[in-house]
C-alpha cells in the first residue's frame, strides 16, 4: 500500500516523526551505486523548523574525477544506443517518478521548504519531461544537403559528449529532469550537482534511472558545495557542455570555468520579471494571474512576475484586489500545505529581508507584508509574509535586483510606451506577461518586449514543449521543448565524391 505524503507529513507535524530516512542516501551516486565520498558529510536542513533533519556528502574534485570518468567511460557504448532504447528507458523514468510521487514529494516539500502540493507539481513536471524527450529521442535525424554533382552530403546530430548539470534548490526535481532527460535522449552521459540545500532527490533520480534500466555510469551524481564540486565540474576539462541554473554571480565564474577547456553552456541565471496591466485588462483576473506569478514557490522562482507594471489608470483599483488577496494568503510549514511554503535557507530569508528593510528605509509604501514569520507559532523556520511595494521608481534596487522572494514590486506607468521601457529597464530578460483585451496592444507589446518568453492573459502558460530561457543578463541558450535537446547535439557534416 501506498504511503501518502499527507500521510507521511501529518506524523511529522503532530510527532516529529520521519519515515524511514535509511531511503534517504548519504553518498555519491556514480556508475550505478551509491559510494562513499573522499569528503566529509553537510547537514540539509528542513527550512518549516530552521533544523537540520539528515546529512549527505560534502563532495570533493575527487569525487568529481571520479563521476566524470565514469561518465567519460560510459559514454563510449551510451552514444550508440538506439532511440528505441533511449525512449523506452526514459518512458520507464516517467513512469517510476509517478509511482514514488509520495515518498519524493513528501522528502522534497521536507528539504526545500515548499508545500506539498507545490512538490507534487514539481514531480509530475519532472515525469513529464522524460516522457517528453522519450518521443523526441525517436525524432533525431540530420539532413541530406544539396551541393553539386561530383558530391554527395548529409549531416549527422552526434551526442557532445559528457555533460554536467548544475542545479538549483527551488525546483530540484523538474531542473533535474529538465536538463539530464534531453541529454540522455540525445546519446549524452551525465554529471549532475544538486543544490547543497536539497540534495537528496536527485540522488534518488540517479537511482530510478538504474531502475529503469539506463546504464552505469550514464547518469552520476556528485553533493556538496557549489564553489568545490560544481566549480571542479565546470573546470573538468572532459566536460563538453555545462547546463548551470542558478545566480548571475555563480553563472559568470562557471562561464570562466568553462572557458579555457571550450565548453559549451546553457546558462539560466536571475530574472526580474514584468507582468503589465494595461488599463483594459480584466481586474480581477489580472490580480490572481499576479499573485500566482509572485507568491509561487514563496516567489523563489527565477521566471517569477516580481514586478508589476501597471497603467495608472486602474492602479488603486487593481492593489486594492491585490491587497486584499495577499492578505488571506496562509503561510507556513511545506508540509502543512497551506498557500505559501518556507524560505529555502537563513540566508535567503535575510537577503528578501534586507531588500525589503532598505525599501522601507527609502520610505517605499508596503500596503500587505514587510515582514517574516507563519501562521501557526510552531513553524519556527524560515517565513517571510507575501509582500508589495508599492509605485517604486523604476530605478528602485528592488525593481533592478532579483529578490527571490515573495515580494512584487509595482511600477506605475502612463501609456503603453512607458510600460514596454518599463518592462525592458533592467538588467535581465527572462520572462513578461501582458493582461489587456486588446489584441493589438497585447502583439505589439509582445514583440517589442526583449525577453526570452511572454504570455499574454496569463503567466507561465505552455508546457514542457515551450522552449525556455533568458535575454541579456538572465543567461543564454534555451531549454525545453525540440530546441532543449540543440545544446546536447552537434553537427558533423560528411561528404563523398562520387
Ligand atoms: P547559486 O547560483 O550560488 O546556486 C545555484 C547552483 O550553483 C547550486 O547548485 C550551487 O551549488 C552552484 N554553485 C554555486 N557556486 C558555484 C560555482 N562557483 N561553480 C559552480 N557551481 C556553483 O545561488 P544561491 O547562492 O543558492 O542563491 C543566490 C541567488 O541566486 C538567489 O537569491 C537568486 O537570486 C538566485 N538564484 C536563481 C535561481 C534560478 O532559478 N535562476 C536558482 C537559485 C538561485
Ligand atoms: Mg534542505
Amino acid at each position: 500500500m501506498t504511503i501518502s505524503a499527507s500521510q507521511f507529513a501529518q506524523a511529522y507535524l503532530s510527532k516529529g516523526q520521519l519515515p524511514d530516512l535509511s531511503k534517504l542516501p548519504t553518498g555519491h551516486w556514480i556508475n550505478g551505486a551509491f559510494c562513499h565520498s573522499a569528503g566529509s558529510a553537510m547537514e540539509s536542513f528542513d527550512p518549516g523548523l530552521g533544523r537540520a533533519f539528515a546529512s549527505f556528502s560534502a563532495g570533493t574534485a575527487q569525487d568529481v574525477a571520479r563521476a566524470v570518468e565514469a561518465a567519460n567511460t560510459a559514454l563510449k557504448d551510451w552514444r550508440h544506443s538506439t532511440p528505441e532504447q533511449r525512449s523506452h528507458l526514459l518512458n520507464r523514468m516517467a513512469a517510476l517518478l509517478l509511482e514514488d510521487l509520495e515518498t519524493l514529494a513528501f522528502f522534497e516539500s521536507l528539504d526545500s521548504g515548499k508545500t506539498l502540493t507545490e512538490a507534487r507539481g514539481d514531480l509530475r513536471s519532472a515525469a513529464n519531461f522524460f516522457a517528453y524527450y522519450a518521443s523526441v529521442a525517436r525524432t533525431l535525424e540530420g539532413r541530406a544537403l544539396p551541393t553539386d554533382a561530383q558530391h554527395m552530403s548529409w549531416t549527422l546530430r552526434e551526442p557532445v559528449g559528457v555533460t554536467a548539470h548544475i542545479i538549483p534548490w527551488n525546483y530540484p526535481t523538474s531542473t533535474f529532469a529538465r536538463s539530464v532527460a534531453p541529454a540522455l535522449a540525445a546519446g549524452c552521459t551525465v554529471v549532475a550537482k544538486p543544490a547543497e540545500t536539497t540534495p537528496f532527490t536527485a540522488l534518488l533520480m540517479g537511482q530510478l534511472l538504474a531502475k529503469a534500466g539506463l546504464p552505469a555510469g550514464v547518469v552520476n551524481v556528485v553533493t556538496g558545495l557549489g564553489p568545490v564540486v560544481g566549480a571542479a565540474l565546470a573546470q573538468h576539462p572532459k566536460v563538453r557542455h555545462i547546463t548551470f541554473t542558478g545566480s548571475v554571480q555563480s553563472g559568470v565564474t562557471v562561464a570562466q570555468s568553462a572557458a579555457p577547456h571550450v565548453a559549451s553552456l546553457t546558462l539560466e541565471l536571475g530574472g526580474k520579471s514584468p507582468l503589465i496591466a494595461l488599463s483594459d485588462c480584466n481586474i480581477d483576473t489580472t490580480a490572481d494571474a499576479a499573485l500566482w506569478a509572485i507568491y509561487s514557490n514563496a516567489g523563489q522562482i527565477c521566471s517569477a512576475g516580481s514586478r508589476l507594471v501597471v497603467q495608472r489608470s486602474i492602479h488603486s483599483a487593481l492593489l486594492e484586489a491585490l491587497v486584499r488577496k495577499t492578505s488571506l494568503l496562509r503561510v507556513g510549514h511545506g508540509l502543512r500545505d497551506l498557500d505559501v511554503g518556507a524560505i529555502n535557507s537563513g540566508q535567503q530569508l535575510a537577503k528578501i529581508a534586507g531588500h525589503v528593510d532598505a525599501a522601507r528605509a527609502r520610505g517605499a509604501a508596503i500596503p500587505v507584508g514587510g515582514h517574516s514569520g507563519a501562521d501557526n507559532p510552531l513553524d519556527t523556520g524560515w517565513f517571510y509574509r507575501p509582500t508589495i511595494l508599492d509605485d517604486l521608481p523604476h530605478n528602485d534596487p528592488c525593481v533592478q535586483e532579483e529578490i527571490f522572494g515573495p515580494v512584487l514590486a509595482v511600477q506605475v506607468v502612463d501609456d503603453d510606451e512607458e510600460a514596454l521601457a518599463a518592462a525592458n529597464g533592467t538588467a535581465f530578460g527572462l520572462y513578461a506577461g501582458i493582461f489587456t483585451q486588446d489584441i493589438s496592444r497585447a502583439l505589439r507589446l509582445a514583440r517589442d518586449l526583449d525577453a526570452g518568453q511572454v504570455t499574454i492573459n496569463d503567466y507561465w502558460a505552455g508546457g514542457v514543449s515551450v522552449p525556455f530561457g533568458g535575454n541579456k543578463q538572465s543567461g543564454y541558450g534555451r531549454e525545453k521543448g525540440q530546441e532543449g535537446l540543440a545544446a546536447y547535439l552537434s553537427t558533423k557534416s560528411i561528404s563523398v565524391k562520387v
